[in-house]
């Protein structure tokens, strides 16, 4: 089968707080994905549901029934999926909506499923749409329908299948179908992480890690976090290699704000390149709705990025609101940055680079 493929939109691969999975994050990474619900922080209404849902299953002996995970990138959708195998003793089979180009590819990995396995499609907004449709009937009735042949002759096979576990993954729910939507029986959104819960997830990284730590330095480095998992992880260890080469080993505060300033991490999280969207809403449209298109263009980012990747955490932190015309600085953000004035340089981008106002 295929492994999981990460086909998102292009992101810069330098930017530190990226939410994609990158190869730093692979190194050491599965030592700091919880295996348990147990060890699961966070996200308390969902994991209650859960648990219900596992336990219920359990007592009857029958599988769990579809779940949809969706939420921002890097908030635990893939580490539930598998702490659901491992909570259930399941088998789990990880595949992605674009590596299942054919419905025969679906056909193929469904048909060896055994009772009780869990099947796992990451980026399920991403399946095609004749794909889709074999899905419907697997999900629904656990039979598959396999058209053989073309025009008159055309003939439908119907394959029994053993009951199993769908668990969806999506960072756009939206873009979801209705029917697809409706198949799953439990819809669980996660939430941005709040601080106190970042606070315990990276403490609990660093020990995992074996890191020298003090309280504020770990404090300090949740908060600049983005209310993300992976972001926590992966600021860990970066701020690790600073310490190690100029700081004697310990991440203390001032060795955390040191290295997080030296990556151009501020104290809410944004690096520069959200800085340079807010400023160029702040300071070049000064509150005026900008199209999406234009921002990308003003950025040199691909609009999908923007959407998927840089709005998210800026609208969560109150800073942007998309509107129907267009996205624009909050009173919150214009407030924020309009207190200090935009370095030489950055005028510079701004004023240079800014696209006609839409
Ligand atoms: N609740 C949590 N407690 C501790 N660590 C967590 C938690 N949730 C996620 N993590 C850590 O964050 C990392 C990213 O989580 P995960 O890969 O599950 O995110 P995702 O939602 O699947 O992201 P994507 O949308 O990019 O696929 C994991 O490697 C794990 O170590
Ligand atoms: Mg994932």
């Amino acid at each position: 089968m295929s492994p999981v493929i990460e086909e998102r939109a292009p992101e810069r691969a330098d930017r530190i707080v990226s939410v994609r999975v990158s190869p730093d994050d692979q190194s050491g990474n599965e030592s700091l994905r919880p295996r348990s619900l147990a060890e699961f922080i966070g996200q308390d209404d969902l994991k209650k549901r859960l648990v219900i849902s596992i336990e219920a299953a359990r007592q009857r002996g029958e599988s769990v029934d579809h779940v949809l995970f969706s939420g921002p990138p890097g908030l635990g959708k893939t580490t539930l999926a598998q702490i659901m195998g491992h909570e259930l003793s399941a088998r789990l089979h990880t595949t992605s909506g674009p590596a299942i180009e054919r419905a025969g590819d679906l056909a193929s990995i469904l048909t060896k499923l055994e009772p009780g396995d869990i099947l796992f499609i990451d980026e399920i907004h991403r399946i095609n749409r004749t794909v889709e449709e074999v899905l419907y009937t697997s999900m629904e009735d656990f039979k598959l329908d396999i058209t053989i042949g073309k025009g008159p002759s055309a003939q439908t096979l119907r394959i029994d299948l053993k009951p199993f576990t769908l668990i969806g993954a999506t960072t756009r729910a939206g873009l979801l179908t209705a029917p697809l939507r409706d198949r799953f029986g439990h819809h669980l959104t996660l939430q941005y992480y709040r601080p106190q819960e970042i606070l315990q997830i990276a403490r609990r990284s660093a020990s995992i890690l074996g890191l020298d730590t003090d309280d504020e330095g770990v404090l300090e480095l949740a908060r600049r976090s983005r209310g993300t998992p992976r972001i926590a992880n992966r600021l860990l260890k970066r701020v690790r290699d600073y310490a190690q080469v100029r700081a004697g080993n310990r991440l203390t505060l001032p060795v955390v704000r040191d290295a997080l300033d030296l990556l151009g991490i501020d104290e809410l999280g944004l690096d520069p390149v959200d800085r340079r969207l807010m400023e160029l809403l702040c300071f070049r449209y000064r509150g005026i709705p900008v199209g999406l298109k234009n921002l990308a263009v003003s950025l040199g980012e691909d609009q999908q990025t923007l959407e998927e990747v840089y709005e998210p955490y800026l609208i969560k932190i109150g800073f942007l609101i998309r509107s129907p015309r267009g996205r624009v600085a909050s009173p919150q953000a214009l407030t924020h940055f309009l207190a200090r004035e935009p370095a030489v340089d950055e005028q510079q981008i701004l004023f240079q680079t800014a696209g006609p106002i839409e």
